[in-house]
């Protein structure tokens, strides 16, 4: 007879684990099904975040600031390194270390919450008498009845037409970040989050970066003057970004990559790389689990189909993360997956979609909230400005570090905070003030009149605040 539950999640990713978590909170009895392997074949909860995401991506990013630091920064402190090496092999082992530290405490707290892990891939079998039957094949086969189910399978890397992933040549994120031997030449397509993030490793450990972009623009969807900030001192990196690009072709052969593109003005040209990583996006992961049979709906993309509160359109089955519509981030993934095991209880679970912040971990780190400069002018809506550059922010100068600008948008005639842009060292801590501010529906003022610790970097929220009246006091 088949194991019956409350709630099967089938995933077990930021979106699927948290989820999991809240419903056995609330009393629920749950299992998790998760399908990613770790090398040696064992289970490995924690999704795309946990494996081959956020954790692995920070981990790299990390040595490599080390390095770089090292490199160019020491000496300035009056620290000499002579000799100085990269292990990449070590420091992907490092990275495998903390990702395995990440997945050893998701598989605890199942525990601790007494949730049913099962390692191994779920798929709809058909709607069961009060539920829905879920097979698990792989390592713990089983036939699972779930009263209620929430789907968080979460993305996969998105392939160039006509240049599938080999992970050795071709590289996905997966590959990306496991290379254990620095390229001299790496060839990057997209522009985006991941190939600003790992384009940044690469070239602080001695690789030639040269990213291949499609859109005119650079960071599109980031505020304008922040985005054109990072433009500028990425390119001073050493970054080389190329605009406008349309990819023609990708041919790999015993000496590389070589893609064929044309460029913004429509010139034909070729970049030859070591290696080349794709980064143009992610497609929602619905294939194998038999969505059809029981008539789950999916859309366009390939997502499942859902309303604000993650409903689809079967009763009882929800989803949430990166397999629906909205950014593909994991707080929001984890937003969600709380939010619907609310829901469950009967709660009223919450998630404020404006309120989702973005970052890039890139040095400088971008992070932002709310409305941008562009998005203002274009909804018509009257706002007033402030900036504060970390040049003038002590605890930055004494750190070394004074790139970049905190810059606050609040609105003319009521000035509640519509948007916070970072582009600095820690950015993406110092978001969560601004988050906090904006939930609260802060003023510029109320930030203002706040008391922040001296010296910090969060000094330069308050002076940008403090911009929006014209009135900064180091600046
Ligand atoms: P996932 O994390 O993808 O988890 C889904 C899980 O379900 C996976 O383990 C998958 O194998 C499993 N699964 C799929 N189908 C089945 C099935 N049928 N049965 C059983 N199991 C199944 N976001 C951030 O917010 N911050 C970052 O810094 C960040 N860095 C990133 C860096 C990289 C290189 C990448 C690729 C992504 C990054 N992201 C980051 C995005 C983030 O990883 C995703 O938004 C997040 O993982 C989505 O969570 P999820 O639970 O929806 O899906
Ligand atoms: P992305 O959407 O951030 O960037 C993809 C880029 O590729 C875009 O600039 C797009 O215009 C470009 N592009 C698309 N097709 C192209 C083509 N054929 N030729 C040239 N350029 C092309 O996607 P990315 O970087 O793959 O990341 C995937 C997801 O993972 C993102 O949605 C992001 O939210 C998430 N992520 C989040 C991180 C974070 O929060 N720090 C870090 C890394 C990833």
């Amino acid at each position: 007879m088949a194991d019956s539950f409350d709630v099967i999640v089938l995933g077990g990713g930021p979106g699927g684990y948290t989820a999991a978590i809240r419903a056995a909170q609330l009393g629920m009895n749950v299992a998790c099904i998760d399908d990613w392997k770790n090398a040696k074949g064992g289970a490995a909860p924690g999704g795309t975040c946990t494996n081959v995401g956020c954790i692995p991506s920070k981990a790299l990013l990390q040595s490599s600031e080390h390095f770089e630091q090292a490199e160019h920064a020491f000496a300035a402190h009056g620290i000499s390194v002579q000799g100085l090496k990269i292990d990449a092999a070590q420091m992907v082992a490092r990275k495998d270390s903390v990702v395995k530290q990440n997945n050893d405490g998701i598989l605890y707290l199942f525990k601790k919450n007494k949730i049913r892990f099962f390692h191994g891939h779920g798929s709809f079998v058909k709607a069961a008498d009060g539920g829905y039957e879920i097979a698990v094949t792989g390592a713990d086969k089983a036939t699972l009845v779930g009263r209620q189910v929430i789907v968080a399978t979460g993305s996969s890397a998105r392939a160039l037409p006509g240049a599938p992933f080999d992970e050795k040549l071709i590289l996905s994120n997966d590959g990306a970040l496991a290379i254990t031997k620095v390229p001299k030449k790496l060839g990057i397509i997209g522009a985006g989050v991941i190939g600003l993030e790992l384009g940044s490793v690469w070239r602080r450990l001695g690789a030639d970066v040269t990213i291949l972009e499609g859109l005119p623009t650079f960071l599109g969807n980031v505020d304008d003057q922040i985005a054109k900030e990072a433009r500028k001192v990425f390119t001073k990196q050493g970054l080389k970004i190329e605009l406008g690009v349309k990819v023609t072709g990708v041919k790999t052969s015993k000496k590389g990559v070589a893609v064929s593109y044309t460029s913004a003005e429509g010139k034909d040209g070729t970049l030859a790389a070591d290696q080349l990583i794709v980064s143009i996006g992610r497609v929602p992961n619905t294939e194998g689990l038999d969505a059809d049979k029981v008539g789950l709906k999916l859309g366009e993309r390939g997502d499942i189909t859902v309303d604000d509160a993650c409903r689809t359109n079967l009763p009882g089955v929800w989803a949430v993360g990166d397999v629906v519509r909205g950014p593909m981030l994991a707080h929001k993934a984890d937003e969600e997956g709380v939010a619907v095991a609310e829901r469950m209880a009967g709660q009223h679970g919450h998630v404020d979609f404006n309120l989702v912040p973005a970052v890039i971990y890139t040095s400088p780190e971008i992070a932002w909230v709310g409305k941008s400069e562009q998005q203002l002018k274009k909804e018509g809506v009257a706002y007033r400005a402030g900036t504060f550059p970390f040049m003038a922010n002590g605890r930055a100068r004494a750190l070394g570090d004074t790139t970049g600008m905190v810059k606050i948008l609040a609105d003319a005639s009521t000035d509640e905070v519509l948007g916070v842009h970072v582009i600095g060292p820690l950015a993406s801590e110092l978001i969560a003030e601004a988050c906090v501010a904006m939930a609260f529906r802060a003023s510029s003022e109320d930030i203002a009149r706040v008391c922040h610790a001296h010296p910090t970097l969060a000094e330069a929220t308050k002076e940008a605040a403090l911009a929006v009246d014209k009135r900064t006091i180091n600046f």
